[in-house]
């Protein structure tokens, strides 16, 4: 039992832990904005010429991929197979991965601005990496919306309308910090449940050993 709590509190605190990570990272993530359409065009040129290779490799051969193209100028890419639907993971395509590259490099050239002040630029600097550099080419790569069903269709390089995660931004929830004269006062009840839970954890306790000596005097 105080295992199972141990842990629990354990994984509580690690979550919070992790949440506040996630949230001073992106706090301290510059303002910038990176597409791969911003590169040079041999350098689009050659992302896209390995991106269409990726695509012709995971369909089986170049007579397998019916619909291969990358658009040189928007970025748009497709990919799909006459004999399966193309199986590679999305960080595992070259434009998303590119793109994921690009948007640290970005991202850390942003954070030399004179905007950013030079204390914070260190943590700047990591933000980046956290948020792009270390994930890209991983699971946790951020996604990316390059990819089109027509080589005519410019991307919208935004995640589609109406997903979920829009509707989190609202104020509504923006709580007033805690006013300081209620947690004073809560301390007080706070010490009191600890103390009536430990005596529960004592009850438990003996009622363990009470089943211990039961059982064990089953055997005899
Ligand atoms: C970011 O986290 C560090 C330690 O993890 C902390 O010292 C710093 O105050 C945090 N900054 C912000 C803006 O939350
Ligand atoms: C782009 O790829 C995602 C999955 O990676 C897929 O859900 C989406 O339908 C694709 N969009 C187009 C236009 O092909
Ligand atoms: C690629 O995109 C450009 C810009 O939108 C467009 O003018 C061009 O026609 C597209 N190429 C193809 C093959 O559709
Ligand atoms: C969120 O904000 C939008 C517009 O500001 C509003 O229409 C919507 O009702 C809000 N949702 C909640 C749950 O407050
Ligand atoms: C919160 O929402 C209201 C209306 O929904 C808006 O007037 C106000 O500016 C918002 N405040 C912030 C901090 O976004
Ligand atoms: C936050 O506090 C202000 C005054 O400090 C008060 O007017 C407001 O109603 C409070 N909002 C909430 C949601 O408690
Ligand atoms: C805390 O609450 C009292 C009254 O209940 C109010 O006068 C005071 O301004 C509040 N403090 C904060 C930081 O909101
Ligand atoms: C805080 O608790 C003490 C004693 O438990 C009580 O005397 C005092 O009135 C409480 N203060 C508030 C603001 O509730």
């Amino acid at each position: 039992m105080k295992l199972f709590a141990t842990i629990y509190i354990a994984v509580i605190a690690f979550a919070a832990f992790s949440n506040a990570q996630a949230q001073n990272a992106t706090a301290n993530l510059p303002d910038f904005q990176f597409l791969l359409t911003q590169k040079s065009e041999p350098e689009r040129d050659n992302i896209c010429k390995t991106n269409m290779g990726f695509c012709e490799t995971n369909c089986g051969g170049p007579n397998k991929a019916p619909m291969n193209f990358c658009n040189v100028t928007t970025m748009g890419w497709g990919c799909g197979c006459s004999d399966k639907i193309p199986d590679l993971s999305a960080f595992q395509w070259p434009i998303n991965r590119e793109h994921c590259i690009g948007s640290g490099e970005a991202c850390k050239l942003a954070c030399q601005d004179p905007k950013v002040p030079n204390e914070k630029k260190p943590d700047c600097n990591l933000a980046c990496i956290d948020t792009y550099t270390s994930k890209c080419g991983t699971a946790a790569q951020p996604p990316a919306y390059y990819n089109v069903s027509d080589p005519a269709i410019v991307p919208t390089y935004a995640p589609p309308k109406n997903s979920v995660t829009d509707s989190a931004n609202n104020n509504s929830t923006s709580t007033n910090g805690t006013n300081g004269s209620q947690s004073t006062n809560n301390s007080a009840s706070e010490s009191k449940k600890q103390s009536s839970a430990s005596s529960i954890n004592h009850l438990g306790n003996a009622a363990v050993a009470l089943v211990i000596v039961a059982s064990g005097m089953s055997l005899f």
